[in-house]
């Protein structure tokens, strides 16, 4: 079966990261949406909240599988026997970051194959520290998030 992988922190997920998760899923006959640890960041989600908010945002996919590892990437791969990592790509800037991953995971372990995936247009300007920033003055973020997460993240702000 062609797995992809697609790796993230996802604190929160956006619509950004279901829009690529949307057509990963139609490209490949199974996508698992892999919640990781990025050490450089402090996460204000738990894992488990991740795991859970991906999963409430990707119900309606039938082929998606959304699950947590502590490890490194490569590891994740190596043990479950998958070779293709796909990414999305927002614009240039995050070319070279996302390039050095890549080499650094096929380093890691050879079988590994990064796929690039092209943001939609209206998603670009979106990261999780955007809706993080959004969240923090209770700002709209309907057009920002998955509708069913929208209640959750307001709480964790406070509102
Ligand atoms: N739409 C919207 N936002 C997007 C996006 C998209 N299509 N693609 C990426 N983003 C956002 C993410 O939300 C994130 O936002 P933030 O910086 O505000 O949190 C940002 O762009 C960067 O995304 P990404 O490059 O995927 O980083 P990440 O922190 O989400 O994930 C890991 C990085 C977890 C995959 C990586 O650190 C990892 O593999 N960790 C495990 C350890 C390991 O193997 N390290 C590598 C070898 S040293």
């Amino acid at each position: 079966m062609q797995v992809a992988v697609y790796p993230g922190s996802f604190d929160p997920c956006t619509n950004g990261h279901l829009d690529i998760i949307t057509r990963a899923s139609h490209m490949f006959e199974k996508v698992v949406v892999a919640v990781l640890i990025n050490e450089k960041k402090h996460p204000v989600f738990t894992l488990e909240e991740r795991v859970e908010m991906l999963k409430i945002a990707t119900k309606h996919i039938e082929n998606v599988e959304v699950v947590s590892f502590s490890g490194l990437l490569a590891d994740f791969m190596r043990k479950n026997g998958y070779s293709v990592i796909v990414k999305g790509l927002r614009a240039v800037s995050d070319f070279e970051y996302e390039f050095q991953m890549a080499l650094t995971n096929s380093a890691l372990y050879d079988k590994i194959e990064t796929v690039f995936i092209p943001s939609s247009a209206e998603f670009m300007f979106l990261s999780s520290s955007i809706v993080k920033e959004v969240a923090k003055y209770n700002g709209d973020l309907d057009a920002l998030v998955p509708e069913e997460l929208v209640a959750g993240i307001k709480r964790r702000f406070g509102y």
